[in-house]
């Protein structure tokens, strides 16, 4: 277990691997570039890191495809793809300290939520490592005097394409069940966030994995992750980011019919109804919006309050949020560190200003705290309408919508009045209204009493335009698997 404790990180490193990993080994680009990391609790340079170039991604895509017709993971026995996860899931957690801060350094987030993540990385690892042995097809009864079965193999060459915001447990989402099921990877971080990536890059060298199963390249989306999309052997790009990333990349992938998978943003409801705890139903809201500065997929910005309490919750809301301790992400006792970088205060900020103008009622918040560094007040409007920009867009920061509802029928309407459907809670004591809101909300993952409970073993994706496809659990394998139909005339 990674213990979480009132301490700052014991090792925080200074030296960073800052190249390409290409077929086993750190190499310069051919045709990349550089570009500087910034600190978002500061605004200055970490490191200088390697871009790739499309003649990089050429040869990464090529140790890749090498390693995965004829080097020896392709002959290796599932069983040890699987202790090779493992080894990598150890080694995570014999340097968990010193990746939980490169994690703080580089993506702002409290040091204790990237202890978090660290642990997140680690069952992840281990959940998939326990699946590689038991990837099975089927025998099938089909007509006449013939036996089929399938064969589970896997789709190949897979890019990856991650975000910034949980840098090194997306990776671990995305390296699991792609090994797990035999396939190789190039994957590309972001470049808000390159380091701890690079750093487990080393680890995997360590853990056993032959040269070209894992590429890591650095650079930016249109350059970059835009030469692995339009790659023509890249059998599959899996992605994670905005949604409007996601449309570009399904087009470019179109040419070579790319297998694609998407985990996309929401805009999450988060319903509180009158019959609810209410103790833990402010703290649920509260955790709902504002963990990591609200920098999540899953955000719950859309806070429908029922009527009947709708005063006093916003006014317990806004005495919890007056608590929070924002500043150094380093420091244990810090309950909020920077947004990721300039461009994420900047939009953050653009949309306070529209929502004041759009007539939201600003409660508390609603300022840059500080002139250095990227951080951001925690912020709620009040009696926001459904129409209203901040009512429908991706905010991604610590700003929350309260919109006062009366019914269930309305409250389920309005929920689902979005184009996202990634997540959703309701907070009841009503068992009936549980289940019923839980079966007609469209969102991919449905919470009750809790919020953010996301686990390696269960599915996670979203409903419309929040993504396609399922990461974790065994839902993920079906994305990293072609099944192939072997059939035998019997005589
Ligand atoms: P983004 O979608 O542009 O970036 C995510 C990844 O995609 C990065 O690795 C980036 O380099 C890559 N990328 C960008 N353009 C590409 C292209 N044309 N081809 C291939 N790869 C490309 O997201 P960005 O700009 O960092 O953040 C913008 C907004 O996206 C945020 O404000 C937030 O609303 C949303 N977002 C959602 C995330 C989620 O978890 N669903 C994560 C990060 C951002
Ligand atoms: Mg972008």
């Amino acid at each position: 277990m990674v213990t979480l404790t009132a301490t700052r990180p014991t090792a925080v490193p200074t030296t960073y691997p800052t190249k390409l990993l290409i077929d086993g080994h750190w190499v310069d680009p051919l045709d990349g570039d550089s570009f500087p990391t910034i600190n978002p609790a500061t605004g200055e340079t970490i490191a200088t890191v390697a871009a790739a170039g499309p003649k990089d991604v050429d040869r990464a895509v090529k140790a890749a495809r090498q390693a995965l017709e004829s080097g020896p993971w392709s002959r290796m026995d599932a069983a040890d793809r699987g202790k090779l996860l493992y080894n990598l899931a150890d080694l995570v957690e014999q340097r968990a300290e010193e990746l939980a801060a490169l994690e703080t350094l580089n993506c702002g987030k409290t040091i204790n939520d990237s202890r978090g993540d660290i642990q997140g990385v680690i069952n992840t690892l281990r959940y998939y490592a326990g699946w590689a042995d038991k990837i099975e097809g089927r025998t099938i009864p089909v007509r006449g005097n013939f036996l089929s079965y399938t064969l589970r193999q896997p789709v190949g060459v897979v890019g990856q394409i991650i975000p910034w915001n949980f840098p090194l447990l997306m990776l671990a989402w995305k390296w699991g069940p792609a090994l797990a099921c035999g396939n190789t990877v190039v994957m590309k971080p972001a470049e808000q966030t390159p380091l701890s990536a690079l750093r487990i890059g080393e680890l995997a060298i360590e853990a056993g994995f032959p040269p070209g199963v894992i590429n890591l390249i650095n650079g930016f989306g249109e350059t970059t992750g835009h030469a692995m999309v339009v790659h023509p052997d890249i059998d599959k790009i899996a992605f994670t980011g905005h949604v409007e990333t996601a449309k570009i990349i399904q087009k470019n992938a179109a040419d070579t019919l790319k297998r694609t998978t998407f985990e996309l943003g929401g805009k999450s409801p988060n319903v509180i109804f009158a019959d609810c705890d209410l103790d833990a139903a402010v703290e649920g809201a509260f955790h709902a919006i504002y963990f990591h500065g609200g920098q999540c997929c899953t955000a719950g910005s859309r806070l429908f309050v029922e009527e009947k309490i709708h005063r006093e919750f916003v006014q317990r809301l806004a005495a919890r949020t007056q608590t929070r301790r924002i500043g150094d992400p380093m420091d244990p006792n810090t309950q909020q560190g920077p947004q990721v970088s300039q461009e994420q205060l900047d939009k953050i900020l653009g949309y306070i200003a529209l929502g004041q103008k759009e007539g939201a009622n600003l409660v508390v918040g609603g300022n840059r705290v500080g002139d250095r560094g990227f951080f951001v007040a925690p912020t709620i409007f009040d009696n926001v309408r459904d129409e209203m920009t901040i009512a429908k867009d991706e905010i991604f920061g610590p700003v929350v919508g309260v919109l006062p509802f009366q019914s269930m029928d309305e409250v389920i309407e309005r929920a689902n009045r979005t184009h996202y459907g990634l997540a959703a809670a309701i907070w009841t004591k009503d068992i009936d209204k549980a289940h019923l809101f839980a079966k007609r909300v469209k969102a991919g993952t449905v919470w009750v009493n809790c919020y953010h409970v996301v686990d390696a073993t269960t599915p996670f994706g979203g409903f419309k335009m929040s993504g396609q496809g399922r990461e974790n659990g065994e839902a993920a394998l079906e994305h990293y698997t072609e099944l192939k139909t072997v059939t035998i005339r019997l005589r």
